[in-house]
């Protein structure tokens, strides 16, 4: 039976980005069925919700889905839907590659680091959030458990080994952070200890951050907290030419999820200016979980010699075309 895929096509850039993905997929000769499915925005006005009964359905059901970027609106009552999605589905490692593609504006030319970012638990767990009732005092909790650090950094060590991957970092705040990232920490090193065929380092993040700039040929997987994933994977993304260059997998038990690491762009939406490889690069990482790793290279390749040759690329690269030229250029290299 063919694969259905569930897509959700977001909000500002994210229909034409995700246009350009499919048609590209398409192009490869991958026979997917899409079942379109509304979160959002555009579910908020078609069903009040912005995360509706039957698209909760459609992700479990068809148990891989790519998206688009989702704007949240910013007011009372509404959390982010990134996050409703990555608890409700225990989404619990997101996979954030970053590659140099020649041709960018990047600083560097050999950037090749994965982030692996615990996606559910610390700061992000949404517990305790308290004001008080003056608005002067504000709290909230993080919490992390040994099953949640356990399986994100096997998670990371088994990445590794399959990708034949030399190293994973673990980056942390233990020194200061003593119970949370303490026992992260901890658990790290225990796991890393099973994995002897694997190098293995810890840093803690402000450090890190210094040496992701300075020597960033230094890294090769990294795996980290939920806050210091979200933080450093956006640093890695400047590496490698900004947003428009980085894709991410939220992977779990029984669903993933395969996205671009920037959002709605609202700046730029309606305009046709959208640099669409993040989520061509998302629906690789998702051929690659696939067991379509063939597929996978072709559309890479593809990528690399439109960016290469600068032939069609977007502003954000240096060009001066827009996503339906780029996407154009990479389907004739196919
Ligand atoms: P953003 O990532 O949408 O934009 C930041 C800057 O990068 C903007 O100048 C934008 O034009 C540029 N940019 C982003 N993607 C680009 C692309 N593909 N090509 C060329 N330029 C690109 O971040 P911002 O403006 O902070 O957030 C906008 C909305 O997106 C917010 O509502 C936010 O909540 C949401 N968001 C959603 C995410 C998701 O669904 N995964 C992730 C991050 C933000
Ligand atoms: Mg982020």
């Amino acid at each position: 039976a063919k694969q259905t895929i569930s897509v959700i096509k977001g909000d500002g850039i994210g229909p034409s980005i995700i246009d350009a993905a499919i048609e590209i997929l398409d192009a490869v000769g991958c026979e997917f069925d899409y079942e379109y499915i509304d979160a959002g925005l555009a579910a908020l006005e078609k069903t009040g919700e912005l995360l509706p009964p039957e698209t909760l359905e459609a992700i479990s059901r068809n148990k891989i889905t790519l998206k688009g970027p989702l704007t949240t609106p910013v007011g009372e009552g509404f959390t982010s839907i990134n996050v409703t999605l990555r608890k409700q589905f225990g989404l619990y490692a997101n996979v954030r590659p970053v590659k140099s593609f020649a041709g960018t504006k990047a600083r560097y030319d050999d950037i090749d680091i994965i982030t692996i970012r615990e996606n559910t638990q610390g700061m992000y767990s949404g517990l305790g959030q308290v004001v008080s009732e003056d608005g002067n005092e504000a709290e909230a909790m993080s919490k992390i458990t040994r099953d949640g650090a356990e399986k994100i950094v096997t998670f990371a060590y088994e990445l590794a080994r399959r990708e034949g991957r030399k190293k994973v970092t673990a980056v942390h705040k233990a020194n200061i952070l003593k119970s949370t990232s303490g026992l992260f920490l901890k658990v790290a090193r225990e796991v890393g200890e099973r994995y002897p065929d694997i190098e293995s380092a810890e840093m803690i993040v402000d450090a890190t951050c210094m040496k992701l700039v300075m020597n960033p040929e230094e890294f090769d997987v990294i795996v980290t907290t939920n806050l210091f994933g979200d933080i450093l994977s956006d640093l890695c993304a400047g590496l490698v030419g900004g947003l428009g260059m980085a894709p991410g997998a939220n992977i779990g038990e029984d669903a993933a999820i395969f996205e671009a690491v920037h959002g709605s762009a609202p700046d730029i939406a309606g305009k046709n200016l959208a640099n669409p490889t993040s989520v061509i690069l998302a629906a690789i990482q998702m051929l690659e979980y696939l067991d379509m790793g063939d597929k996978a290279e072709r559309i890479r390749a593809a990528v690399a010699d439109v960016i290469k040759s600068g032939d069609r690329t977007t502003r954000d690269l240096g060009g001066e075309h827009g996503t339906t030229d780029f996407t154009a250029a990479v389907i004739e290299r196919l």
